[in-house]
C-alpha cells in the first residue's frame, strides 16, 4: 500500500514525538508503518487477522481504544465504511494531545471526507499519491457529533457502525434462517456470526445446547453478546478460517463473507467450507447460504461426500452438506 504516511513524516507535516503514544486506528496487511518507532504504535485493530499480522511484527495491539488511554499522536487509516470513518477520526481527535494524521484511499471517499473537515478546521496540505491522501488535523478537535451511537435494528437488536450489514438484517441470512430445519443437532457453530442474526434464530431451534459465535470483527462481536444474551452461547473472537472447537460438531450454520477489500474473494468462504468440514462430526451437517454467482460448489464437493442446494431464489442459494470427508 502506499507511503504517503513516510512521505508526511519526510515533509515535516507529521511530527513524530520523540516521547509517548502513538495510536494508529485500522491498519491493515499491507500499510507501511516503518516511519513510526515500534516501541510507541499501539495499534487498535478490530479485525482478528489483521490484527494477529500486526503483533506478530511486535506491535503492541488492541482491539479497541481504551477509555482513559491518552497519546501524543495518532494515524487514522480511514475504512470505506464513512459512519465508521467519522467514528473513528472522533475518536482519535479526543484521546490525541498533538497531531492526528488521516490517510485513505479515495475509493474509501478521504476527498469527501478532507472537504468536510476542511468546514471545521485548517488541515496540512495533503499528500496525494497513489490514489490518496494523508493530511493532518489537530488533537482536541471537537468532533463529538461524529461519534456514532449503537444503532437498533428490528427492535431486538444493536448494531456498530462499519459492522455487516449495519442497516437491518441481511436477506442472505434471513433466507438461510427460514431454511433451517427444525433441529440441528446439540452443538453448533455460526462461522462469521456478526451482529447475532442467524445465531439468535439458530438458538430458537429446539435441542441446541451450545452455541459457538465465531466472528472476526470485534465490533459485531461486541454487539452479539448483547444480542445474543442466551447462556448457551459462547463468544470467540477468531479466524474462522482456522478456529477449532474442543468437541467436534453436531452442525455448522454460516453466511461466509465474501470479500475482504472491494473486489470479490470466493477464498475467505472456500476456507470458511473447509474448517466447517473439519470442525464437524462425520455426521455433521453444514447449512450456508451464498450469492448465487459464488463458486462454491467444488469445494463442498471436496470436503463433503454429500452435496445439495436445498432452496434459494435468483440471488441466493442455500447450500446443504453433509458428511464431511476425512483425511484431506
Ligand atoms: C456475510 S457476514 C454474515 C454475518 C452474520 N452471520 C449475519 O447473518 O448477519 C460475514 C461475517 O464474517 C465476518 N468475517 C470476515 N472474515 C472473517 C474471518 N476470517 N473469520 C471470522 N469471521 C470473519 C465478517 O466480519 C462478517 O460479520
Amino acid at each position: 500500500m502506499s507511503q504517503r504516511l513516510s512521505l508526511a513524516v519526510q515533509s515535516g507535516d507529521f511530527a513524530i514525538p520523540e516521547t509517548g503514544r502513538i495510536a494508529v486506528f485500522f491498519p491493515r496487511e499491507g500499510h507501511d508503518l516503518s516511519a513510526l518507532p515500534l516501541g510507541q504504535v499501539e495499534i487498535i485493530q478490530p479485525m482478528k487477522p489483521d490484527h494477529d499480522v500486526w503483533a506478530a511484527r511486535g506491535y503492541s495491539c488492541v482491539p479497541e481504544a481504551g477509555t482513559g488511554a491518552r497519546f501524543e499522536a495518532s494515524v487514522v487509516f480511514i475504512p470505506r465504511a464513512k459512519r465508521l470513518a467519522r467514528h473513528l477520526l472522533a475518536q482519535a481527535v479526543a484521546i490525541t494531545d498533538g497531531p492526528v494524521l488521516v490517510d485513505g484511499a479515495k475509493t474509501d471517499g478521504i476527498d469527501s471526507l478532507l472537504k468536510e473537515l476542511k468546514a471545521r478546521t485548517v488541515p496540512t496540505a495533503a499528500v496525494s499519491k497513489a490514489h490518496g491522501k494523508a493530511f493532518c488535523i489537530d488533537g482536541g478537535l471537537d468532533l463529538s457529533d461524529w461519534l456514532a451511537e449503537p444503532q437498533s435494528v428490528a427492535a431486538e437488536f444493536v448494531t456498530a457502525p462499519g459492522v455487516f450489514s449495519a442497516d437491518g438484517i441481511d436477506p442472505a441470512s434471513e433466507q438461510l434462517a427460514a431454511s433451517l430445519p427444525a433441529k440441528l443437532g446439540s452443538t453448533v457453530a455460526d462461522l462469521g456470526a456478526g451482529w447475532g442474526y442467524l445465531s439468535a434464530q439458530i438458538l430458537t431451534r429446539a435441542g441446541v445446547s451450545e452455541l459457538h459465535l465465531v466472528e472476526a470483527d470485534h465490533d459485531a462481536l461486541t454487539c452479539a453478546q448483547r444480542n445474543v444474551g442466551d447462556p448457551r452461547a459462547e463468544f470467540h473472537w477468531a479466524d474462522a478460517r482456522s478456529w477449532g472447537s474442543k468437541a467436534s460438531l453436531d452442525t455448522v450454520v454460516m453466511n461466509p463473507p465474501f470479500h475482504s477489500g472491494r473486489a470479490a474473494e470466493p477464498a475467505l468462504g472456500q476456507a470458511f467450507i473447509a474448517n466447517a468440514a473439519r470442525l464437524l462430526k462425520p455426521s455433521g451437517q453444514l447449512w450456508m447460504v451464498a450469492n448465487r454467482h459464488l463458486p462454491y460448489e467444488t469445494s463442498l464437493a471436496e470436503a463433503f461426500v454429500a452435496v445439495e442446494e436445498a432452496g434459494g431464489d435468483n440471488r441466493f442459494k442455500i447450500l446443504h452438506a453433509s458428511r464431511p470427508r476425512r483425511g484431506r
